[in-house]
């Protein structure tokens, strides 16, 4: 039983999840959130854990190398879950420096912490793990074969209700060859291939997982699905790239909170599993069930909000389809997503318009300065 967890990026869309699902479930494990608040990072989203004995923030960049070892000394760091990266694909075609920065630098020096301090541990790696959380688009695009969408051969508890499209026949398999495009996608297969590295070089406990595009609360309103409730709920423009046929495969991150639950305790060391729900959409296909949700729960009349979709210049790079085969994980571990797809969008959307106040503060700016009243001088 690994005892001291450190989490980086919990401040973060999907480490906040983990963060709390770790919290609330293991309190006698002590949870380490680090996390460098970045403008993605928003301690808001942990109100709810931060007065709870077994949660611990720490404010570094995983970067700075002596800070990340003085981490691991003083908390008797035995398992590591690895999410702090940037994250966002548009941000990396303007800065990709910023990216190799966290996402290589920044897991490199987080991997010779860890290796530092557990060789010099009397039980060595016995115990340890470093869980290092990744995304499916290092393997690159799938080709749109069947634009209109074939019958899905592997629908799931998470896959729509409404359609179980598959849009091509290929599936990225964990077995996938590596070809990242993006610069974000780049550097984290830079960081996947460290991670590897580390095992197979040192003998370090190391795992991968690579996901597929999470949605629900908690979503920094740059990516589609919380930037498009927004602007719906504000009257503004929904900038649809290109002809808004590209297709991502959606997993509600709740499912993939425990995902990484179950991986980190049961996942078999120097292993990888791709986590996803069989839930494909093209792009204007969800943008208008987002559309027809946040219309409902308004009160809109249907399809009102429709007039705000504006086609807008492509990605540059832009991948066309995403699609995981997660069957791996559901034979060997018995995961299986539980909510579908339709819920989860309701869920989501209606957490956006209950949250306002949420989302206001990150559109003021005013969540940057939580950190400061909450911690500064503690
Ligand atoms: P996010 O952008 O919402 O959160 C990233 C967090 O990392 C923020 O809290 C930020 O402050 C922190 N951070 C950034 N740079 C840091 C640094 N140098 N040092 C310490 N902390 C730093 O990201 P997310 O969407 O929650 O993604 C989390 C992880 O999951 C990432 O590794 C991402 O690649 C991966 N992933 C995301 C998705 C998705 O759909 N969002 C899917 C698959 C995999
Ligand atoms: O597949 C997993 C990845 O999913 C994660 O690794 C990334 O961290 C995460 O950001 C996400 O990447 P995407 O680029 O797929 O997510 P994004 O929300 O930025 O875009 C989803 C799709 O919608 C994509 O095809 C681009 C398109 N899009 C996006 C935005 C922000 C638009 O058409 N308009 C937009 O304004």
């Amino acid at each position: 039983m690994k005892r001291n967890i450190l989490i980086t990026g919990g401040a973060g869309f999907i480490g906040s999840h983990v963060v709390r699902l770790f919290v609330n479930k293991y309190p006698d494990c002590r949870i380490v959130n680090l996390d460098k608040l970045t403008y993605a990072g928003n301690l808001e989203n942990l109100k709810d854990i931060e007065g709870k004995a077994n949660y611990t923030f720490v404010k570094a960049d995983i970067a700075d190398l002596d800070t990340i070892r003085r981490v691991f000394q003083e908390y008797r760091i035995d398992g590591v879950i690895h999410l702090a990266a940037e994250s966002h694909v548009d941000r990396s075609i303007k800065d990709p420096f910023c990216f190799a920065h966290t996402n290589v630098m920044g897991t490199l020096s987080l991997l010779q912490a860890a290796k530092e301090y557990w060789e010099s541990c009397p039980e060595r790696y016995e115990g340890k793990l470093f869980y290092h959380i990744s995304t499916d688009e290092v393997y690159g695009a799938l080709e749109l074969t069947d634009p209109e969408g074939i019958e899905s051969p592997f629908a799931t508890a998470a896959s729509s209700s409404e359609h179980h499209l598959a849009f091509g026949s290929e599936f990225f398999l964990e077995t996938t060859k590596y070809n990242p495009h993006s610069p974000y996608s780049a550097s984290k297969a830079a960081s996947d291939h460290f991670v590897r590295a580390y095992h197979d070089t040192y003998g370090m406990p190391t795992l991968v997982t690579n996901c597929s595009n999470n949605y629900g609360p908690y979503q920094f309103p740059e990516k589609l699905i919380p930037l498009f409730i927004n602007n719906i709920r504000h009257g503004k423009p929904l900038p649809v790239y290109g002809k808004g046929e590209n297709v991502r495969d959606w997993l509600f991150v709740e499912d993939h909170a425990r995902a990484i639950d179950l991986i980190f305790h049961k996942g078999k060391v120097a292993d990888t599993y791709n986590i996803g729900g069989f839930n494909e959409w093209k792009n204007i296909d969800l943008i208008k069930v987002v559309i027809r949700t946040v219309d409902r729960l308004l009160g809109n009349p249907e399809g009102h909000s429709e007039r705000l979709i504006t086609y807008v210049t492509d990605r540059p790079g832009h991948d066309m389809r995403y699609a995981i085969d997660s069957r791996k994980l559901q034979r060997e571990l018995g995961w299986e997503p539980s909510l579908q797809f339709e819920e989860g969008i309701e869920k989501t959307v209606r957490w956006y318009l209950d949250h306002q106040d949420w989302m206001d503060h990150i559109t003021s700016g005013a969540y940057e300065n939580y950190y400061n009243d909450m911690y500064a001088g503690r």
